[in-house]
């Protein structure tokens, strides 16, 4: 695991969305693995800078999303494949149909999970995945208590992410949260070649201990990480505020990244 610790989440952001323009440059055809919520957000924007600034296209570029809710339809504006449509894709050039995103509306939810499993595989495996975290560790929709082995399938909401969540998105309103989702397992998150994760902020503190130096641990999934041999994790310095080897991880991948 590297820990990239930046001054600001502006620096993190550039940093990580430099490290996926750079793969895509690379490899044109890169398989993406996609996060919502309120922290990649940024990022999306710098990736989005690159594409306008003809330095990098996503034409050939497929990707897969890590969760949605159950019950929401893609057109709802609270729904994950509305956020995504919205944050990124129309932002760069990536074909609206080589995007993947769970059906919050899916008839048989489990076959719906199986299926997006064989069209990962099918692709060749997610090149890169993006991730941020829970305050309570959680990766995509992996809630504590959840097996580090898990694979996609309907998961349920705990009331800290539903709070989140509401704080966040769904204008305040926690009734309005949906309690379950489909979500990529942790299992199947850690079959991906590289990772990157994005957490900022104090309240995201205990979480990155957890996943960085806590034991590897099915309350904490984020630790499963512990275990991947390419996950960076770029954060400020309130989210890595509570590492005890700050200094080290953060003079290692600067290091490492030639910063
Ligand atoms: C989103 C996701 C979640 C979020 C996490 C942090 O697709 O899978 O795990 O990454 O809940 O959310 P924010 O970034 O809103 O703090």
């Amino acid at each position: 695991m590297e820990v990239v610790i930046c001054k600001t989440k502006e620096e993190a952001s550039r940093l990580a969305a430099d490290m996926i323009t750079a793969a895509v440059k690379k490899n044109p055809k890169t398989v993406l693995g996609l996060a919502t919520g309120s922290t990649p957000v940024m990022m999306y924007s710098e990736m989005a800078k690159a594409v306008k600034a003809k330095k990098v296209s996503y034409k050939l570029v497929k990707s897969w999303n890590l969760d949605e809710y159950v019950g929401l339809a893609g057109t709802h504006d609270q729904s994950y494949r509305y956020f995504m449509n919205e944050n990124l894709f129309k932002k760069i050039d990536i074909k609206l149909s080589n995007t993947h995103v769970l059906n919050g509306l899916a008839k048989n939810p489990e076959k719906e999970c199986r299926a997006y499993e064989a069209q990962i595989k099918k692709a060749g495996g997610i090149d890169i995945q993006v991730l941020g975290i829970g305050s309570d560790g959680h990766i995509a929709f992996n809630e504590p208590g959840t097996s580090l082995s898990s694979r996609t399938s309907v998961v349920y909401l705990t009331p800290s992410t539903i709070k989140d969540n509401a704080r966040l998105f769904f204008g305040g309103d926690m009734s309005k949260v949906p309690t379950q989702a489909l979500s990529m397992g942790v299992g199947t998150i850690c079959e991906a070649k590289k990772i990157i994760m994005l957490a900022f902020g104090k309240g995201k503190a205990d979480a990155i201990k957890g996943c960085v130096e806590g034991g590897m641990s099915q309350f904490c999934t984020a630790s499963a990480l512990q275990a991947h041999n390419d996950t960076w994790i770029f954060c400020d310095e309130a989210a890595a505020s509570k590492l005890k080897l700050k200094d080290y991880y953060a003079w290692r991948s600067a290091t490492k990244l030639g910063l």
